[in-house]
């Protein structure tokens, strides 16, 4: 499963990039947002930085707009990934611009029956939100579990990423339904190194080693 940083702080972005596990960044209009930078040389400085799959999200509803400006956001740069809402009009432009040869990742995605239909208009990859289903009493692994389930029954090959993840278990479990890509903030991306019986046995591996090491 590649490891993505859902964020668009390029001091982040850097910092993580430097572990050398990470393959790619997703991005929405948000998270562009809080950075109060344009969105272009944004992505443009993302993509260098990270050298794999960046997604970049259209603010645009209708399809013929959406389309328009999923050519733009393509043209940034060949890393980038264009992300559409799960709608009708993000279907019709998610066909269009994947028959032109654009990866597209379907983002908002909350149920299998979605997750079908951006397969089917040709999405590069859709982004279930497991967190936000969590954050309303719902099943959000369960989610992943049965889109996983039918993209292997029907022999799709548009990728699951598990989106919206909140912690460590979230990765761990989106890896064992076999999701190919789950993208989290950095807050989590740094808790997915972390356990104390490792920081508590690297400790007493070198009090040892420095109180036996003195008598040599
Ligand atoms: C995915 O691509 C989205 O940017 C993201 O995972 C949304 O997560 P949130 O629910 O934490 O906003």
């Amino acid at each position: 499963m590649d490891l993505y940083l859902d964020t668009a702080e390029l001091s982040e972005i850097r910092e993580i990039a430097a572990w050398g596990v990470l393959s790619g960044v997703t991005t929405n209009p948000s998270l562009i947002a809080k950075t109060g930078r344009p969105l272009e040389p944004t992505i443009k400085e993302i993509c260098q930085v990270v050298q794999g799959p960046v997604s970049a999200e259209v603010v645009a509803t209708s399809a013929p707009e959406m389309i328009a400006e999923g050519r733009r956001l393509a043209g940034i740069d060949p890393h980038v990934v264009v992300k559409l809402p799960t709608t009708v009009d993000g279907l019709k432009a998610c066909k269009a611009l994947s028959s032109e040869g654009v990866r597209v990742n379907m983002t908002l995605v909350f149920s299998p029956n979605q997750a079908l239909l951006c397969a089917k208009a040709g999405a590069w990859c859709v982004s279930p939100f497991l967190g936000r289903i969590d954050d309303i009493s719902w099943d959000g692994m369960g989610l992943i579990r049965e889109i996983a389930e039918i993209y292997r029954v029907q022999g799709i090959s548009t990728r699951i990423l598990a989106a919206s993840i909140r912690h460590p278990r979230h990765v761990t479990e989106a890896a064992r339904m076999g999701a190919q890509i789950a993208t989290m903030p950095a807050r989590v991306f740094q808790q997915l190194i972390k356990h104390p019986l490792t920081e508590a046995g690297l400790e007493a591996f070198l009090r040892d080693w420095a109180r036996a090491s003195a008598s040599f």
